[in-house]
């Protein structure tokens, strides 16, 4: 059954259509930059809007959200290698100890968005993982520290990457310890922070009101997150907006990442008509 909103399309004749919409898929979008490759590859070559839906478990079904300015962070993982010099635990003297300088390490990382960073410009530092082995008795050579990094600009990234280095290569100096930090550049795991054009944000929102009535839509609080789409909207003026799938009846509710993910199918025609329109008006209105 189609359902009632469809009677609300706007029908225009083909003659007040001027432009072309491209459809954009996303290759490598939860890990290897997939969407920086495309611009790479020239996906965005004469573009001068994009826009992109995503699911939310937490919205119901068909309704709409966003936000104007950012709303996912910029992310980034750290790996560090802290050295010492091996030794038997009983003589510490004797050693250099890299379990203290990690530790060290880890209590000053928490300094940086605490004691450095402006309270109301949201940071993430979490150190999520430390192994230094599992000998009881011996102080090991090295430890390896890592964890994500996460802001909602460009330049509070690149400071907080920064500060993530120095902090550790220096506090494990203080223990006589070597460090080195790995932010897996080349491994393509940095994503900048998703920012919506003010704009494009407010297109988003008239065509959904209009489309699926102000009570289908919802400005919706920024997130730690980080999408693929961000590199887009680095390029040309973009709006990213959630599309709710939840229904409790179905059982809709859990994340994207969640094995017991699914959704509620009676989005897709919500979803379709919401893009196209937003495709649609925009070529109307330019
Ligand atoms: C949830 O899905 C059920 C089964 O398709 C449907 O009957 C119900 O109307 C849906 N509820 C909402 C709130 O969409």
């Amino acid at each position: 059954m189609i359902p009632q909103w469809i009677s609300n399309l706007v029908l225009v004749s083909p003659l007040q259509l001027q432009g072309t919409v491209i459809l954009l898929f996303q290759p490598a979008e939860e890990a290897g930059n997939g969407a920086k490759r495309m611009i790479g590859d020239g996906a965005l070559d004469d573009v001068e809007a994009i826009f992109a839906v995503h699911v939310s478990h937490e919205h119901p079904t068909g309704v709409i959200g966003s936000r104007p300015g950012a709303l996912l962070a910029g992310c980034g993982f750290f790996r560090a290698v802290i050295s010492g010099k091996k030794g038997r635990a009983g003589s510490p003297h004797h050693s250099v100890d890299p379990i203290l300088a990690a530790s060290a390490a880890v209590i000053s990382l928490q300094g940086i968005v605490s004691r450095e960073t402006n309270p109301l410009d949201s940071q993430v530092v979490s150190v999520t993982t430390m192994d230094g082995g599992n000998n009881l008795d011996m102080i090991p050579e090295t430890v390896v520290l890592g964890g994500t990094f996460r802001a909602y600009s460009s330049t509070g990234f690149y400071k907080l990457l920064q500060r993530i280095e120095e902090v550790i290569v220096e506090q494990a100096s203080v223990f006589r310890c070597s460090a080195t930090v790995d932010f897996f550049e080349k491994e393509s795991t940095i994503y900048p922070p998703t920012v919506n054009d003010d704009h494009m944000y407010e297109h988003v929102r008239k065509v959904a009101t209009d489309l699926l009535g102000p009570a289908n839509f919802r400005v919706v609080p920024p997130m730690m997150g980080a999408e693929d789409f961000s590199f887009y909207t680095q390029v040309v003026p973009a709006a990213f907006y959630y599309i709710g799938v939840r229904n409790e009846t179905l059982g809709s509710i859990h994340t994207g990442h969640s094995p017991y993910f699914m959704i509620d199918e009676d989005v897709l025609p919500i979803g379709a008509a919401t893009h196209a329109t937003i495709a649609e008006r925009y070529l109307i209105e330019r």
